[in-house]
């Protein structure tokens, strides 16, 4: 007999009644009519989505477990509907080493509720061979932090690799030109104005649109795979698939801050609303009308304390959480008729688990693990950071009203998350 069914699911886009059969936290099966097993859970006709893969988290552990970690961060993403999480490496250590690997490593699988994988810097050049064995989601650069002639460097290294590697890494990068962003804040911040939306300003989307250009032209010349991370600007979308159309590549990120917030929402919540890169003005934003050319929603879930994100617009750190408000915004939007579930699988499932080699995710599908999430599309709610599972419990997005809930996370057969309570769960390393 098998260890589960889950009965009575909408599997989207069909508009048929089915039956999974689950058995060693596999998809076994799925059939038109009711399937015997140890456990039976009726969906009750809701929709059901393979657990969504978020290949863009923050999860600050180890070395900054005061904003976050590995247990809180995980639950934040089960609550939300989230089986999969990339973590970035921008932690203490950063994770550019493989004795930090190992050792982020080591936490994790005694920490996650969720399945989990790491992308690794790629600034320690001598570590890049090494790195590279142990397949990392991957190599993760933030172009605002280096000068040119390092980036080339990163990159050279980089596929240099690829000679003796039939898996060609691919290369994540948080896309703003170091010089525009250092000149264009320092110019504002010496004009000594505290208004928020003037952070828009002191990294221009020029930045953005730059680092993107010179983004492509190293994956060109380089022959690499890249992937640019939140694009925050409708230009970069346009950048990104032209170079697509040339035959690069290149991937696309976007987040849910970037696509349903703009720089008033600075005016409105400070620096709680303050990311890299900024908020974008109305005119220059991406939209939902955008979401075809982008590949991947990615959360960038970035928490902070509340204490430090009530420092001034200079001085408090940028992030924001997204974990628990993505997929309950998503969905109001497809309530809405905005967007389809498709598109919510496609950005969110297919494409984050095609992109990033996770080869048993991101489908419903016999053979796949058996992660979902149920969604009850009635379900009406108002975004309130203090009952996030996050340590950080702030959001711009506070005090939306949504429609639309996951309401139980299915983490390979075991259930992880029913009407808003997180239970314990094995969390494994999705690279083995
Ligand atoms: O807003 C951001 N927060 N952008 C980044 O690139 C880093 C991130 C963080 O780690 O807090
Ligand atoms: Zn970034
Ligand atoms: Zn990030």
């Amino acid at each position: 007999m098998l260890d589960l069914c889950l009965s009575n699911c909408k599997i989207v886009p069909e508009n048929i009644t089915r039956y999974i059969g689950v058995d060693g936290g596999k998809i076994v099966s799925i059939k038109n009519h009711p399937i015997s097993a140890e456990k039976i859970i009726d969906v009750s006709e809701n929709i059901i989505l393979p657990g969504l893969i978020d290949a863009h988290v923050h999860m600050r552990d180890p070395g900054l477990t005061y904003k976050e970690d590995f247990r809180t961060g995980t639950k934040a993403a089960a609550a939300g509907g989230f089986t999969t999480v990339l973590d970035m490496p921008n932690t203490k250590p950063v994770t550019n080493t493989t004795r930090a690997y190992m050792e982020k490593l080591k936490i994790a699988e005694r920490k996650c509720v969720v399945d989990f994988g790491f992308h690794v810097g790629a600034d320690n050049l001598d570590q890049i061979q090494k790195l590279a064995s142990l397949k990392p989601a991957s190599f993760k650069i933030f172009m605002d932090l280096y000068e040119d002639d390092f980036l080339i460097k990163m990159f050279s290294e980089i596929s240099d690799l690829t000679e003796n590697n039939d898996n060609k890494p691919i290369i994540s990068l948080h896309a703003e030109d170091n010089k525009i962003v250092d000149h264009c804040t320092q110019l504002k911040r010496s004009e000594g104005k505290l208004n928020p939306n003037i952070y828009t300003e002191a990294r221009p989307s020029q930045a953005e649109e730059v680092a993107v250009s010179k983004a492509i032209l190293l994956a060109k010349k380089f022959n690499l795979n890249i992937h640019i991370c939140h694009a925050s600007v409708k230009r970069s979308l346009d950048l990104i698939n032209n170079a697509k159309n040339d035959g690069c590549n290149i991937t696309s990120e976007i987040t849910p801050h970037h696509l349903f917030l703009d720089s008033e929402y600075l005016t409105k919540f400070g620096s709680f609303a303050k990311t890299n890169p900024p908020l974008r003005k109305v005119a220059d934003k991406i939209s939902l009308k955008d979401l075809h050319l982008a590949d991947v929603i990615g959360t960038d879930h970035a928490p902070h304390t509340i204490g430090e994100k009530e420092h001034n617009i200079w001085d408090a750190p940028p992030g924001i959480p997204g974990l628990e408000t993505t997929l309950p915004l998503l969905l109001t939007k497809v309530n809405q008729n905005k967007m389809s579930f498709v598109d919510v699988k496609r950005l969110l499932c297919e494409n984050p688990a095609r992109i990033f080699n996770i080869h048993n995710k991101g489908f419903i599908k016999e053979g796949m693990d058996a992660d979902f999430v149920v969604v009850d599309m009635k379900k009406r709610d108002v975004i309130k950071p203090e009952n996030f599972q996050s340590k950080a419990h702030y959001s711009p997005f506070e005090g939306k009203k949504v429609r639309g809930l996951p309401i139980m996370t299915i983490l390979r057969g075991e259930v992880v998350m029913y009407d808003g309570t997180v239970f314990e769960a094995n969390g494994k390393y999705v690279y083995n």
